[in-house]
């Protein structure tokens, strides 16, 4: 049984502690325990956003994944690192496509995902679920999409979750 004095310590014998000194122990084993917890989120694997709605954020409009996001992931926007410098298997590094087999230079390999992800990679209607939409957001597990950063700003990981959410459609050459 824990012995404590609320205010008052008896001097007599020093057998009783004051009630802080009990506190203050169990509040430091909280934190220790919460520490390895907080370790999870490591700089290299980037802020997780678990945040996810899979409505489409404005139905009247469509999304090309040509126009809008293509050109995300090839770096013709200024920001994000693109995707083909590491999921190229003919340029780049091909730190990503050594790794998983994930190819991104047309929307047919795209889709096909990698070695991890697979079919899970684009689930049409279900951006939450989609393993690409996890991955840009650091939630699948592994590093967050584009690797190191910069990433994908809120606007830009809105277009992804929207093409999704639409359907997912697009030419397997776009
Ligand atoms: C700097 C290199 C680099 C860049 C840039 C990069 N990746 Fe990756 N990617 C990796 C590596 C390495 C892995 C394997 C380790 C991991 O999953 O954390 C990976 C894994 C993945 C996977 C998981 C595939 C599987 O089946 O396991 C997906 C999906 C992915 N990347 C998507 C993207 C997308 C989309 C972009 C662009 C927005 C991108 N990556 C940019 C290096 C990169």
């Amino acid at each position: 049984m824990v012995r404590c004095s609320i205010g008052r310590v008896r001097a007599r014998g020093n057998r009783v502690r004051p009630c802080f000194t009990y506190a203050a122990t169990a509040l430091a084993l909280v934190a220790l325990a919460l520490a390895p917890a907080c370790g999870t989120i490591e700089p290299e694997v980037g802020e997780r956003l678990s945040a996810c709605v899979d409505a489409d954020s404005n139905p009247a409009v469509k999304v090309s994944f040509k126009d809008q996001i293509r050109p995300i992931m090839a770096g013709k926007v200024p920001g994000p690192t693109p995707c083909g410098m590491c999921h190229s298997p003919v340029a780049g590094t091909m730190e990503g496509f050594n790794a998983t087999g994930f190819d991104i230079r047309k929307l047919a390999s795209v889709r096909k995902g990698g070695r991890n992800t697979s079919d899970d990679i684009i689930v049409p209607g279900k951006p939450c679920e989609s393993a690409i939409v996890q991955k840009l957001k650091g939630t699948y597990g592994g590093a967050r999409m584009p690797k190191g950063g910069p990433y994908w700003n809120a606007e830009q990981l809105q277009l992804m979750i929207d093409w999704i959410a639409e359907g997912a459609s697009g030419a397997d050459d776009e």
